[in-house]
């Protein structure tokens, strides 16, 4: 039966799946209202340290569009998928996509609310809804553009294109590309990698990179001070400094 996954893996890392293999991991209101009730384990676990999103063959191949052909005004509002978006983007751990296959429309909008993203080779990645009458719902118009700048993310979304995974690194809407039976031991190698820094400063970094891209440099710049010598306060700074100093492997206590 279709359905979405959450795994515990060595230190700290999640990995959230889409099982719908049927429909090329399309998403419907089940499967995010899924996503949602994971997002609530994920936010509630302490020992977490990075989640990776990862589905076999394909990422997702956008909404279910049989599921939201009939719908009218009211009706798209309630399928919707950007609360989910959002709450994903908003986690306090870092986050990585691996992308195997397809990442169309709001599966790439999926992909665009993580911090990290990895394809494999064979990766198809885009914005098809124009060629269903509509444009990208779920953050693809507002968030693309901030990731690639205007001119690709219009490229992308008025001509409905899906873009190989080279293509896509040279626009930067993945980070980096790998051979497609790679793609999950790269973004496990990337996770174990953030999972084993001292967490608070990764999670105080990814809040100052988060709301400082909102605000001016100036702003950004004091926020980034501030909340740079409160990491003085911590544990895990003597801790950090210590152990470079003593020339051992930090301990970190996540506080
Ligand atoms: N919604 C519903 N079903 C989908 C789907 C989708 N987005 N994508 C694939 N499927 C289903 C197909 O209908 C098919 O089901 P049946 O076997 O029951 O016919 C099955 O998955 C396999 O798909 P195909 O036979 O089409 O596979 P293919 O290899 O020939 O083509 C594809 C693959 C190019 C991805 C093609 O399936 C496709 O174009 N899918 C739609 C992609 C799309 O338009 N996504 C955007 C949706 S709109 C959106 O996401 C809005 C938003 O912003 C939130």
């Amino acid at each position: 039966m279709a359905g979405v996954r959450l795994t515990k893996k060595d230190d700290g890392i999640l990995v959230l799946s889409i099982d719908r293999p049927e429909a090329l991991n399309a998403l419907n209101r089940g499967i995010v209202d899924e996503i949602d009730e994971k997002i609530d384990e994920i936010e509630k676990d302490s020992g977490a340290r990075c989640l990776i999103l990862h589905s076999d063959k394909n990422f997702a191949a956008g909404a279910d569009i049989k599921a939201m052909a009939e719908c009218d005004e009211e009706g798209a509002k309630a399928f919707a998928f950007s609360p989910t978006y959002n709450r994903l983007a908003a986690l306090r751990i870092p986050t990585v996509s691996a992308i195997e296959g397809y990442a169309l429309g709001g599966g790439m909008e999926l992909a665009l609310a993580t911090d990290i993203r990895i394809a494999g080779e064979g990766a198809k990645m885009g914005f098809p809804e124009v060629s269903l009458g509509i444009f990208p719902g779920a953050g693809g118009t507002i968030r693309a553009p901030r990731l690639i700048g205007a001119a690709f993310a219009k490229e992308l979304i008025f001509s409905g294109e899906a873009v190989t995974a080279e293509r896509a690194l040279q626009m930067g809407l993945v980070n980096r590309v790998v051979p497609d039976d790679r793609v999950f031991a790269e973004a496990y190698r990337l996770a174990g990698k953030i999972a084993r820094r001292g967490p608070v400063a990764v999670r105080r970094a990814k809040e100052v990179i988060d709301r400082g891209t909102a605000m001016n440099v100036e702003s950004g710049i004091e926020l980034e001070a501030a909340e740079w010598a409160k990491l003085f306060n911590t544990r895990d700074q003597k801790e950090g400094m210590q152990a470079f100093i003593a020339k051992r492997k930090p301990e970190f206590e996540n506080r």
